[in-house]
């Protein structure tokens, strides 16, 4: 077998055991606390209920289930195997069994079929990785499960770039992708932002302030935070 061909094959291999590996994670604990302390700040408290997009390997729902009452935790991320492979931690599989979270494995962001609303919908290192168009279909479809003046907590990278460390686009401007980027990144205006937030009965806000907390800890997670609260 040449070694295009066994390459092929490892990948073929990887796929059958992981599922992609091109949405893969490097987030840990450390990361899951840090979300978990910012969603509180924005007023998340045990009886709120929450959706999370991209819940991944349970970074943060590990500490926020813990916090939250039960049936009151919902879990979005269509890379199942994520999760499959938090639950190798027994405690993880107890906890989430006993709270009754609930998880679905869709990729447009909806989780109406469940039909619950939200107090809080939450989204780390997601918007920093979709198309273009995604970003309007997370906004449409989370917007829908939000009670009246919820909050959806997401981090993104802005093109103007941040003080703490984020570059930016060169021209400033949305970087206008058409498909997911991993490990690559998106970017959009506050402006972009802004403009499809009203089209879906929400009012954008830049949080620095919470870039800032997490960079003290994780320098090098320097992505922005926007605040999108229903009109
Ligand atoms: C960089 S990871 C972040 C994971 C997690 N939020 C964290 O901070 O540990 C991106 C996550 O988004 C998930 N993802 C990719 N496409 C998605 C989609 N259409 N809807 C929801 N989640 C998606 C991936 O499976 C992955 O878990």
């Amino acid at each position: 077998m040449n070694m295009l061909a066994q390459a092929g094959k490892q990948l073929r291999e990887v796929r059958r055991r992981f599922g992609d590996p091109k949405h893969y994670v490097k987030t840990d604990e450390t990361s899951g606390q840090l979300q978990f302390e910012l969603l509180t700040r924005e007023g998340c408290t045990p009886s709120s209920k929450v959706l999370e997009l991209g819940c991944g390997c349970l970074h943060l729902a590990t500490p926020l289930v813990q916090y939250l009452d039960s049936e009151s935790y919902v879990g979005v991320d269509p890379n199942e195997w994520l999760r499959k492979k938090a639950y190798k931690n027994e405690a993880v599989k107890a906890l989430m069994v006993e709270k009754k979270v609930q998880f679905t494995c869709a990729d447009n962001f909806d989780a109406s079929e469940l039909g619950m609303k939200f107090d809080f919908a939450f989204s780390h290192s997601v918007l920093s990785h979709v198309a273009h168009w995604q970003l309007k279909q997370f906004l449409e479809n989370v917007s829908r499960v939000l009670v009246p003046q919820g909050k959806i907590l997401s981090s993104i990278r802005l093109a103007d770039g941040n003080a703490f460390g984020s570059t930016g686009t060169p021209d400033g401007k949305d970087s206008r992708h058409e498909e997911w980027q991993y490990p690559g990144v998106s970017w959009f205006t506050m402006k972009t932002v802004q403009e499809f937030s009203l089209q879906h009965g929400l009012e954008a806000t830049r949080n620095p302030e919470y870039t800032e907390f997490y960079t003290k800890t994780r320098p090098g997670e320097f992505h922005d935070w926007v605040v999108f609260r229903k009109q």
